[in-house]
């Protein structure tokens, strides 16, 4: 929220700024990651054709250890877009109870398989396992998330290598929304090595001047509202209201929340018809960090679900066929090496 200083007043008495409560004359335009996801699986699935017919069909292997049940509806849905697109995949699914030599032991067999080009370890694994040795072992050519220190040096060295898939999501979003980020102020909330760094640097390459919040940032509200483009990558229902935003600015909802509160979910959704429809039916609606108040303030908006979500797995299947096409060098037909 904007404030400026009460005119009646001797002191300086600061109030909020009407201005800033007004609606947007025109209200968001609405991201569509579903459509952009689809193109770029459309395009992937043309250059897996290519390379199949080479012989080089790529294949991708997910590892999921033990039974999350969240864990297991994401690699059921990557295992089927690899289908989709025509990558061969396998999955591997390593009891709970594996311990960290054991998991080691089937990353380097995944390493030294031909047939395999992107090595995927589902997160999060048992507490007993060193998640970070793991990633670790994960052969960087093959690395599909991007979350080997080889490969975050590259992104943060400008050279090529896979990047993680859902920051590669985001800026697809805003490249094919032609959104210009050269210049331009970006701000992004959530300093994770998954989504907020690399969404940070991936933004700092492309030439935008970057900001990177968190938890001990002060004033929070002000620093967003600096931005042209701000990415909420925090995991709290809801959290990032219209006084974070500036009128006009692009707004990029990483958060996947599950509300399964009615209180909560009034408080947001009351009156949204198709929104309370799918409550009764299903008892939860999945919302991101972004509250709907702010669809009336921005210039551009990416809704949850079908906006950043659909654009991970799409990046998956890029990083797959772009692994693939690293390590099979020129024996990779011309067409698919653009
Ligand atoms: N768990 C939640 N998000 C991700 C992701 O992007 N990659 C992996 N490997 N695990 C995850």
């Amino acid at each position: 929220m904007k404030f400026r200083f009460a005119a009646h007043s001797q002191c300086k008495i600061l109030e909020p700024d009407p201005e800033s409560r007004k609606p947007n004359p025109m209200p968001a335009t609405i991201l569509d990651g579903t459509k952009i996801a689809q193109d770029i699986r459309s395009e992937v699935a043309a250059e897996v054709k290519i390379m199949a017919a080479a012989g080089m069909r790529p294949g991708l292997a997910v590892v999921l250890v033990g039974h999350n049940p969240a864990s297991e509806i994401y690699v059921r849905g990557k295992v089927k877009a690899s289908e989709e697109v025509g990558i061969y995949s396998e999955k591997l699914t390593p009891p709970e109870s594996s311990t960290t030599a054991e998991l080691l032991a089937v990353i380097e067999d995944l390493n030294r398989r031909n047939d395999i080009d992107g090595i995927l370890v589902q997160l999060p694994l048992p507490g007993q396992v060193d998640s970070k040795k793991i990633l670790m072992a994960v052969d960087p050519a093959k690395d599909v998330d991007g979350f080997h220190p080889v490969n975050v040096g590259f992104l943060s060295t400008q050279r090529p290598g896979l990047v993680p898939c859902t920051p590669a999501g985001v800026l697809e979003i805003l490249k094919r929304s032609n959104i210009p980020i050269a210049g331009r102020e970006a701000v992004v909330v959530g300093r994770s090595d998954i989504v907020g760094k690399p969404a940070a640097m991936l933004m700092l390459n492309a030439n935008a001047t970057v900001t990177v919040c968190h938890s001990k940032t002060h004033d929070l509200p002000g620093v967003c509202r600096r931005a042209d483009i701000l990415v909420a990558a925090i995991g709290r229902a809801g959290m990032i209201t219209r006084d974070f935003v500036k009128p006009g600015a692009t707004v990029i909802d990483v958060g996947m929340n599950t509300v399964t509160d009615a209180a909560e979910f009034n408080h947001f959704f009351a009156g949204n018809a198709k929104r309370e429809e799918n409550f009764r039916k299903k008892g939860s609606t999945l919302m991101g960090d972004v509250h709907p108040e702010v669809a009336e303030v921005a210039g551009a908006l990416t809704p949850v679900p079908g906006g950043v979500g659909p654009l991970t797995i799409a990046m998956l299947m890029f990083n797959t066929v772009k692994a693939a096409k690293m390590r099979r060098g020129t024996r990779v037909p011309e067409l698919s090496r653009a």
